[in-house]
C-alpha cells in the first residue's frame, strides 16, 4: 500500500501553505538601527551598506515619521562622533548635550510613542576604537562598566527607553542596573548584548562609525578579549544567563544567520524575551550580491530574517527592517 501519509498536501497551493505556516514576519519583529552625524541636510550613504545612510538629526526626524508611519515602532541609535571629541575613556559619551542625547530627544519629540534603545559602549567616542578603556594593552574591564553605568544614566535623563550595552564588559548589566535605579530610572530597561560573538561579520558597521580599533602598539586589534569566541556554544548560554540574573529585561544573540544554533540554544534556555542582531555584514553580502544579479534580493532577505525568528527571535534588529515591511506590506 502506498503511504497514507503524503507530506505534500499541505503544500499543495499558496491558500494551504499559508494556513499551516508557522513563522510569520511583520513590522513588530523590528528594530531598525539608526546612525547620527552632526550637521544639517545630511544622508550619506554607507559605501559598505548600500542603500543605508548616516542622518543628521533633521534628516533623522523624517525618518522615524517615515518608520511610524510603516509600523515600525522601536530604534536603536548610533552616533558618529568626530575625531577630534574621542578620547582613550569615551569623554563624550557623558556630555549632556552630546549628539546622542539630542538624538534621542528629537526621536522622541518627532514621533512620541516610539521605542528608543540606545547603543552603549566606548567605542564610536574611543581615541583607539574599542568598547572599553584600554589600559597597560588590555579593555580595563571594571572602570569601563563604572562609565556604562553613567552613559545609561545619561542616556535614561534625555529620554531612552531602554538601553542596549554591546560592550561585552563583565557585571556591567548589575552596575548600569544599580545605577538607574539609583537614579530614579526604575523603567528604563535594558536590552543587553549578551552573546556577541568577536565576529568579522561587523566589518560594515565599523566603517559606518569610523569605529574600527586603531593600528597602535600596545593597542588590541582585535575585541577577542571581550567578545565571544565563535568556537564556543555553551558560553553563550552562561553569558546570557547571567545578565539576566544582572536584570536585563531582553537579551540578544549577534550576530545572525551564522548563530541560529545558538539563537535556538538561547530561545530554548531562557523566560525572556531574545532578540537577535542580523548585523552590517549579513546586510551587506545581500546587497552586494544581488546588484550583481546573483541572488533575488527581496527572496534572500525574506528567507533569512524568517530563519532568524524561527530560530527563537522575538524580536530583530535588522537594517533590512523597511525593506521587508515595504515588501510585505
Ligand atoms: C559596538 C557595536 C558593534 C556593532 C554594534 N555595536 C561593532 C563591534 O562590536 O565592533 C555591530 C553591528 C553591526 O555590525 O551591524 N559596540
Amino acid at each position: 500500500m502506498f503511504p497514507l501519509n503524503r507530506n505534500r498536501r499541505l503544500r499543495t497551493n499558496e491558500a494551504i501553505r499559508s494556513l499551516v505556516r508557522e513563522t510569520i514576519i511583520s513590522p513588530n519583529d523590528f528594530i531598525v538601527p539608526l546612525f547620527v552625524v552632526e550637521g544639517k541636510g545630511i544622508k550619506e550613504e554607507i559605501p559598505s551598506m548600500p542603500n543605508y545612510f548616516r542622518m543628521s538629526l533633521d534628516n533623522i526626524e523624517k525618518e522615524v515619521k517615515e518608520l511610524w508611519n510603516l509600523g515600525l515602532k522601536s530604534v536603536l541609535l548610533f552616533v558618529k562622533v568626530a575625531d577630534n571629541l574621542k578620547d582613550n575613556k569615551g569623554t563624550e559619551a557623558l556630555n549632556p548635550n552630546g549628539l546622542m542625547q539630542r538624538a534621542i530627544k528629537t526621536v522622541k519629540n518627532a514621533t512620541p510613542g516610539m521605542l528608543v534603545m540606545t547603543d552603549v559602549a566606548l567605542d564610536p567616542f574611543s581615541s583607539f576604537g574599542h568598547d572599553g578603556i584600554v589600559e597597560n594593552g588590555q579593555i580595563a574591564n571594571d572602570i569601563t562598566s563604572a562609565i556604562l553605568a553613567e552613559m545609561s544614566v545619561s542616556h535614561a535623563h534625555a529620554g531612552a527607553d531602554f538601553v542596549a550595552p554591546s560592550d561585552m564588559m563583565d557585571g556591567r548589566i548589575l552596575e548600569i542596573r544599580d545605577a538607574l535605579e539609583d537614579a530614579g530610572y526604575i523603567n528604563t530597561g535594558i536590552l543587553a548584548y549578551s552573546a556577541k560573538y568577536a565576529s568579522a561579520h561587523y566589518g560594515p558597521f565599523r566603517d559606518a562609525l569610523d569605529s574600527a580599533p586603531v593600528d597602535l602598539v600596545d593597542v588590541p586589534k582585535d575585541k577577542k578579549t571581550y567578545q565571544m569566541d565563535y568556537h564556543n556554544r555553551i558560553e553563550a548560554i552562561r553569558e546570557t544567563l547571567m545578565d539576566i540574573e544582572e536584570g536585563a529585561d531582553i537579551v540578544m544573540v549577534k550576530p545572525g544567520i551564522a548563530y541560529l544554533d545558538i539563537v535556538r540554544e538561547v530561545k530554548n534556555a531562557v523566560e525572556v524575551p531574545v532578540a537577535v542582531y542580523q548585523v552590517s555584514g549579513e546586510y551587506a553580502m545581500i546587497k552586494a550580491a544581488s546588484q550583481r544579479g546573483w541572488l533575488d534580493h527581496d527572496a534572500v532577505m525574506m528567507e533569512q530574517v524568517t530563519a532568524i525568528k524561527r530560530a527563537g527571535a522575538d524580536m530583530i534588529a535588522s537594517y533590512f527592517a523597511k525593506d521587508v515591511v515595504k515588501l510585505i506590506s
